[in-house]
């Protein structure tokens, strides 16, 4: 019975680990402190969680020197998640955090046929704990 009770719950849960899991192996500058939100996520872990709503999984890698993260490369390749002014404004502080570069909105969302400005539909609000700082809401 006790079992039965924590496998529902443990499912539950499941669902939410599913979501909430980000990864990312990029590494952000103490000096960017002020960009990591309330559970003390790192905009690159956070960006993670939200691409993770449209593609299941995804791993922010970390930039190597005088690159950026960009837009999808393609119309097959966009999705509301990276046509996202939220998850192009994390990824932006998550280069900068990293002493990387950034590239600007217009080129970002070239190859996206439809943009979302300022807002992330979370399936799980819990998940989508913004940093204060650098995302205009
Ligand atoms: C991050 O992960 C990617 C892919 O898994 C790897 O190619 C890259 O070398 C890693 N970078 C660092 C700084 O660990």
């Amino acid at each position: 019975m006790l079992a039965g009770l924590l496998l529902v719950i443990f499912g539950f849960l499941g669902q939410n680990f599913f979501v909430a899991s980000q990864t990312t192996n990029a590494t952000c500058d103490a000096a960017h402190n002020w960009a990591f939100n309330s559970k003390k996520q790192s905009p690159c872990q956070v960006a993670s969680a939200l691409i993770t709503v449209c593609t299941g999984s995804y791993e922010v890698v970390a930039l190597p020197i005088d690159s950026h993260y960009a837009g999808p490369a393609n119309v097959q390749d966009a999705n509301p998640c990276w046509c996202n002014s939220v998850v192009y404004s994390l990824l932006a502080e998550c280069g900068l955090c990293q002493d990387r570069t950034i590239t600007m909105w217009s080129l970002w969302e070239i190859n996206c046929p439809s943009v979302s400005d300022s807002s992330f539909h979370c399936l799980y609000p819990q998940d989508c704990t913004f940093p204060a700082g650098p995302i205009r809401m």
